[in-house]
């Protein structure tokens, strides 16, 4: 669909942005109600732009990295969790449900990696919505309208992504209650190596529901205990102390390879970054692929990132939290 040929772009009426979020421990258990910590990743961001479009265009949502573009009145499938998430932002505002508006999405956060890519697409429009209609909306009016963009891409999700990426702040999280927002004390280096395989978040949260159902005690168990290490990581984060913090994420690892949720991809970027002199490595977000998560002394960063190029991974990153 033409959205303006060659004529210089308009002003924006109005812009939305959201960081990516990773998980550092309690991903899956948190599904379960168990305690989660999770962190904004504030050097990738997603982007919302509102634009005027001609009179009687009505709404067109332009999804630049999936190279799509819809009106949001009959929308493509593949931007059905966005364009519901602008429905809803507009019904709460005094606006036209159709106004004449071109809505442009512009994303770093590596899709399908366990960064909260849709969640992170979803809070920047609903940010840019309001700021062009002029309404105010509260971060948690806008964690509601994310929450079910994510129960349309996800199907059964915790709420863990959308709150870190509207709240833009480290956070220890529990379902069903008031998110603890905390500033972590430990000068840490993180890195993130993506295995170059989507991680599937409904299929890998099904396989674990699977599981539980077949085995419920010793899967409670495993569970209970990756609470247990989110409410004691968020502990040391909070103080300062780094302690058992590599420990801890190592255990996490070694729960979440119990929950079947480690697929060989990951474990080969894990032994990596272990066998390069890594503090800790684990999946971060659903797994079966997606990104592995790595705990570095800082001086030894660039020798993990070469171990873990030389190991496969498709790209090594180093967080900015
Ligand atoms: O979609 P991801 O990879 O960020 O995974 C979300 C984390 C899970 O705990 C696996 C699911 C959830 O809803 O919390």
């Amino acid at each position: 669909m033409a959205t303006g040929g060659n004529r210089p772009a308009p002003c924006p009426l109005a812009r939305g942005t959201a960081p990516a979020k990773i998980i550092l421990t309690g991903e899956h258990a948190v599904v379960y109600g168990f305690a989660a910590v999770a962190l904004p990743v504030r050097n990738l961001q997603a982007h919302a732009s509102v634009t005027r479009a001609a009179p009687g265009y009505g709404t067109v949502l332009v999804a630049h990295d999936l190279m799509r573009s819809s009106r949001l009145r009959d929308p493509d499938p593949a931007l059905q969790a966005l364009a519901t998430s602008v429905q809803q932002s507009l019904a709460k505002t005094d606006m036209d449900r159709d106004p004449d508006w071109i809505i442009q999405i512009r994303s770093q956060i590596p899709v399908a990696r366990g960064m909260g890519s849709g969640a992170a697409v979803a809070c920047a429009a609903v940010r840019a919505v309001a700021q062009a209609a002029q309404a105010d909306f509260s971060d948690a009016d806008v964690n509601t309208i994310v929450f079910q963009c994510e129960r349309h891409l996800h199907g059964n999700p915790s709420g863990i992504d959308n709150t870190v990426i509207v709240y833009n702040r480290p956070l220890l999280f529990g379902k069903g209650q008031d998110p603890v927002f905390f500033t972590p004390r430990v000068p840490w280096t993180l890195l993130l190596a993506d295995t170059g395989e989507p991680s599937a978040t409904v299929a890998a949260v099904q396989a674990v529901a699977a599981l539980r159902a077949s085995a419920p005690g010793r899967v409670e168990a495993w569970m209970e205990e990756i609470g247990e290490i989110s409410r004691e990581v968020h502990t040391l984060l909070c103080q300062g102390r780094e302690g058992r913090l590599p420990a801890l994420l190592n255990r996490n690892q070694a729960l979440l390879r119990r929950l079947g949720v480690s697929a060989p991809c990951n474990e080969r970027l894990i032994q990596a970054a272990m066998d390069a002199g890594a503090l800790a490595a684990k999946v971060t977000g659903a797994g079966l692929g997606g990104q592995v998560l790595v705990l570095a002394a800082g001086e030894d960063r660039h020798t993990l990132g070469q171990a873990l190029d030389a190991a496969g991974a498709q790209a090594v990153r180093h967080l900015v939290l």
